[in-house]
């Protein structure tokens, strides 16, 4: 008999739902929310509001795409954290109730541990990471490097201090005036500047910490004095200035991987999150396959930014040893693995 596993992601800002049949994507649904467009942000109460109305029609999609009802599920998995608690409230809910109703177990997933587990989904002809590895995951909220032992023995091992890459992102496109969120934008333009012409402050962390506020505030006083002597400046640059701070983050973000990885001795390495999605990213780590001979994992656009097919992914491992959780189960918004 087939394992049936339904996913849902409601820890920030988008509803997801999704069904995988014995480990492989049968349906994968997201609605984002464009009501924090305007915001240059996400604005949490809005976001919750947003996630109660989306919920049924995108289970109801993702159920119906896969061709499966309720009564087939062999369990419900669902994000219980960390994230927005008025979002990840919604989802936990939900999936407790359509549970409950279908006398279904259900399955608590980690955030953190889901977008690992995007590597773990199954796929003809894709191979899956060999344990141990490094995860480097990178989102609007998450900088962390972790120690992957197996699909549910995880470490952080480093961790930003302060801001997030993704979030770094998102501010200096902000000051620049340029939309939200602002990572994929950056990405866009930075193709076409000119990386070195910019030099921002880099981070002195211990260990394998991340901090990114003051690469933040180094691309702030970089704009607030140029625009002094030339009030076009952002607008004559904006091209070398996304070049220059895309280097920067992925040299900072690359940098502490590449050193815990030696220390560790650990030649296999993955990244996941919303941030993973960009190509001077991607081109770093496919640039540790091609110079150093490492194990290399990518993940497909569709699995780097919030979704509920690596939640999904997370619960089938999870049903495979037979872990559930009880009715009486509460999200948490802390970073924990
Ligand atoms: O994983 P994710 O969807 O969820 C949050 O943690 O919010 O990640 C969203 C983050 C945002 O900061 C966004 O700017 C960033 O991922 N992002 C990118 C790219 N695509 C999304 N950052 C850089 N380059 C991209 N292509």
């Amino acid at each position: 008999m087939s394992t049936i596993i339904l996913g849902i992601e409601s820890s920030c800002d988008d509803t997801s739902a999704a069904v995988l049949i014995d480990g492989r994507v049968a349906s994968n649904v997201t609605a984002s929310q464009a009501v924090h467009l305007r915001y240059g942000g996400v604005v949490p109460e809005l976001a919750s509001r947003a996630h109660q109305q989306n919920i049924v029609p995108v289970v109801d999609k993702a159920l119906a795409d896969a061709g499966v009802t309720g009564q087939d599920l062999s369990a419900v998995a669902f994000t219980c954290g960390p994230g927005l608690m008025g979002s990840l409230l919604v989802g936990v809910s939900f999936a407790k109730g359509y549970a409950l109703a279908l006398e279904k177990p259900i399955i608590e997933v980690n955030h953190l541990q889901a977008h690992v587990s995007a590597h773990f989904i199954e796929e003809e002809g894709r191979e899956l990471p060999q344990f141990p590895f490094l995860c480097l995951l990178v989102s609007g909220g998450n900088s962390q490097i972790i120690f992957v032992r197996d699909y549910m023995d995880m470490t952080i091992v480093g961790q930003t201090i302060d801001d997030a890459a993704g979030e770094a992102f998102d501010k200096c496109a902000k000051v620049m005036g340029l939309p939200y969120p602002g990572g994929p934008v950056i990405d866009k333009l930075a193709k076409e500047g000119n990386a070195d012409k910019f030099v921002f402050a880099r981070p002195n962390m211990q260990g394998y910490d991340y901090s990114f506020s003051g690469l933040k505030t180094s691309f702030l006083y970089t704009l607030r004095d140029q625009l002094k002597v030339n009030p076009n400046f952002i607008e004559e640059n904006k091209a070398d200035l996304c070049a220059s701070l895309q280097k920067t983050v992925i040299d900072i973000l690359m940098k502490k991987l590449i050193a815990a990885a030696k220390d560790m001795k650990i030649n296999t390495v993955a990244v996941a999150g919303g941030v993973s999605a960009n190509s001077g990213l991607r081109a770093a780590f496919e640039s540790l396959r091609e110079r150093r001979g490492w194990n290399v994992f990518i993940p497909k656009f569709a699995y780097t930014t919030d979704n509920a097919a690596m939640v999904a992914s997370a619960g089938y491992r999870k049903y495979q040893r037979g872990i559930f959780a009880s009715q009486d189960i509460a999200p948490f918004s802390r970073t924990t693995l």
